[in-house]
């Protein structure tokens, strides 16, 4: 058995050049599905797992994070005059009470790792979680982090989501090789940044949700930069294995990758087509898209 995890880590410093010119000035965490930011989902899925902590590890132009979780006094106060009641819920559950909002500044992109070590002070010593806000995992039951809080704590081993990929698609991953799965768990034997896929040794892929022990932080303090002149956290993590278990979690549910244009697409389908109030003018517009391009039509 190991502590619960607490506090999750969104490192969000990152410059999202995949989405320029937007992210000039929206931070690519704040590009929204349907009608909440990719911030809010990642948030959501912590507090879920039991998450009381929240640290942002921003860059000092991203106030629109650090905006977003800030309370709106003006705001509330013309929704509540209007009796705009659903509204007003919606602004104040960005952060429900009893959730606490830490802001640490990554002053130069050195990298996911060097963005984790920025959380040092706030996390201390205990287990705790890293998400990725652009990975963003849809799923009916249990949130991917739930489903992974829970099988640390019984284990005590630390934990990564990992997903299968199209071995063609292992360099833009952290991929991972390791023992016999027992359930959704596997015990990590070796960890690669961006491996080809001639070299890769599997393709079992790093997906954007870590449970981590402490113990990383002093890894992280020593690692040198690596695959992109960043300091990695993938290369942490290799240090890591070499001491004690970490183990790669099969998550249950459905991943997008909102990094990517087409990732950000998809999300947005399907939220669309899963929305209790959109859902039907979802799929008919889509079904009339496809008809005036000529595409055969939805089954
Ligand atoms: P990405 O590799 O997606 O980089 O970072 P990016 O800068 O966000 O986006 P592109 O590739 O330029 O479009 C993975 C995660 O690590 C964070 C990012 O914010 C993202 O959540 N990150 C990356 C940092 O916080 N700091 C860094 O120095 C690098």
């Amino acid at each position: 058995m190991s502590p619960r995890i607490r506090k999750a880590v969104f490192p969000v410093a990152g410059l999202g050049t995949r989405f320029l010119p937007a992210t000039k000035t929206v931070p690519k965490e704040m590009l929204p599905i349907i009608d909440r930011p990719l911030i809010q989902y990642a948030v959501d899925e912590a507090i879920e797992a039991g998450c009381d902590t929240l640290v942002f590890v921003t860059n000092r132009y991203k106030h629109a994070v650090a905006d977003y979780f800030d309370k709106a006094y003006e705001l509330e106060q013309k929704l509540e005059r209007s009796g705009k009641t659903e509204q007003l819920e919606l602004v104040r559950n960005v952060l429900p009470e009893g959730v606490r909002a830490v802001f640490v500044t990554q002053a130069e992109a050195l990298g996911l790792g060097h963005a984790v070590l920025c959380a040092k002070a706030v996390i201390g010593d205990e287990p705790f979680a890293v998400l990725l806000p652009d990975d963003l995992i849809w799923n009916r039951g249990p949130g991917a982090l739930k489903q992974m809080a829970d099988a640390a704590e019984a284990t005590g081993a630390s934990m990564i989501a990992v997903q299968d990929v199209p071995r063609e698609q292992t360099a833009s991953y952290g991929i991972v090789a390791t023992e016999a799965f027992a359930g959704r768990q596997g015990r990590i034997r070796a960890i690669v940044e961006k491996p080809q896929p001639d070299v890769a040794p599997s393709n079992l892929a790093v997906v954007g949700r870590y449970v981590l022990n402490p113990r990383i932080f002093s890894l992280l303090e020593s690692t040198k930069p690596g695959a992109g002149g960043e300091i990695q956290l993938t290369d942490a993590i290799a240090a890591l294995l070499a001491e004690e278990s970490v183990n790669a979690y099969r998550f249950q549910g459905t991943r997008f990758d909102c990094g990517t244009h087409i990732g950000l697409i998809e999300a947005t389908i399907r939220y669309a087509l899963d929305h209790e109030k959109l859902s039907d003018s979802a799929r008919q517009l889509m079904q009339n898209a496809l008809s005036e391009l000529g595409v055969e039509e939805l089954g």
